[in-house]
């Protein structure tokens, strides 16, 4: 018989399987652990957004929609994200994990650099790789896990017109930081006028504890690709709708890989994330309550157990340094933690360079979870540091 994997494309073979989601297998099999791991909200999707789902399936709107988004959805997105924007500038996806694969596919030729500030979700960095780019990743850790404007300068410097994107993610996960306007702007300075986009990756701007959400959209309108959507602010993970923004000819250009790729979304996913851009933009704000009090229990707690962290701003994580005397690889210990501790974080490494030695550990989980988690880490710590 014929081996046909050999005869598939180049290099796919080779790739891992995500980091992330072997290690979500692997404590799935251990009973009794407290997560840390979680990516999503723990809430249910609130309710008047669940009836505006049904309501849609139950009035059968259950035809494509037009392939960048029902106007409805794409008028209120527009409004949501910021008031430069026209509807027809707006691209509704499977998920913000779509707008990154459109929006790389639409402007990467292989050979192309993509500058990428880490530790970071690493979706773009393999996105970028799997098309060829070459991915610049630039280590934030000694900078309070922030690009600055020199950093940013050497990277261009390095590669000079080679480089086609720079992709910011704030509040960036897995570190909680968030920018200033002001640091944003003078990020913003150093590209302008240059023929690069910036993927700017805004997914957690309603989760934000103790300043407001800066944009770099706001000075750099015109090479910037904007990208939100409802999966952590209303709690709407599983529905999968993202929105990219962008000035109409290159938004075109984008739309045209979302066509080859899914025609459009779910209908009925748009009318409900029509609802919650409508009539839940309150929706987050008790989420966001609860988790900055779950922030400062376990900011709390890890700090007196000797992980050092920058306090996170906002998203749901925190990113915390193993302390000396502990197993200091980070692989190795957050599979040492989940075997002995029962406890499961996500190791730093997997966020690319800068992450080494750190673990992330998401409070998108019960207070009580938290508690417990930290009484656990407390006995393991006694029992293994050196
Ligand atoms: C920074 C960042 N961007 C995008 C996503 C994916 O978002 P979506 O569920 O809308 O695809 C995540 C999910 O964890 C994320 O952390």
């Amino acid at each position: 018989m014929v081996d046909l994997t050999k005869h598939m494309k180049k290099g796919l073979a080779e790739q891992k399987p995500g980091q992330i989601l072997a290690f979500a297998a692997y404590t799935n099999k251990i009973s009794d652990i407290v997560k840390f791991t979680i990516g999503e909200p723990d809430f249910n999707t609130p309710e008047h957004i669940k009836k505006a789902a049904e309501a849609s399936i139950a009035n059968n709107h259950s035809h494509y929609a037009p392939s960048n988004g029902t106007p409805g959805l794409r008028k209120v997105a527009a409004d949501f994200l910021a008031e430069k924007y026209d509807p027809s500038e707006i691209l509704i996806t499977n998920g913000v994990t779509e707008s990154i694969y459109d929006f790389l596919t639409a402007v990467l030729n292989p050979g192309d650099v993509v500058l990428v500030p880490t530790p970071i979700f690493p979706l773009y960095i393999g996105d970028a790789l799997s098309m060829g780019a070459t991915v610049e990743q630039i280590d934030t850790s000694d900078d309070g896990f922030k690009l600055t404007p020199a950093k940013l300068q050497a990277a261009l410097d390095k590669y000079g017109d080679r480089v086609k994107a720079l992709v910011m993610n704030y509040p960036t996960n897995p570190t909680g930081v968030m920018y200033s306007q002001a640091e944003l702007d003078a990020l913003a300075d150093v590209v302008r006028d240059k023929p690069i986009f910036v993927l700017a990756d805004e997914i957690y701007s309603e989760l934000n504890y103790d300043q407001p959400h800066a944009s770099m959209e706001k000075t750099l309108h015109d090479q910037v690709v904007l990208m939100n959507g409802v999966s952590k602010a209303w709690a709407m993970t599983g529905y999968r709708i993202g929105v990219v923004a962008a000035p109409k000819p290159i938004l075109d250009q984008i739309a045209k890989i979302h066509q080859a790729i899914t025609t459009t979304e779910p209908t009925p996913m748009q009318d409900a994330a029509e609802e919650a851009l409508v009539n839940g933009k309150d929706d987050a704000l008790p989420m966001k309550k609860e988790f900055q009090k779950r922030r400062d229990v376990l900011y709390d707690g890890l700090t007196k157990l000797g992980f050092e962290c920058v306090k996170p701003k906002g998203a749901f994580y925190i990113f915390a340094k193993i302390p000396a005397g502990l197993e200091q690889d980070d692989t190795k210990f957050i599979y040492d933690l989940a075997e002995k501790g029962h406890v499961a974080v996500i190791a730093g490494s997997f966020f690319a360079k800068g992450g080494a030695g750190y673990i992330r550990l998401s409070y998108a989980t019960s207070m009580d979870q938290i508690k417990e988690g930290l009484k656990r880490l407390e006995k393991y710590v006694a029992e293994n540091k050196q």
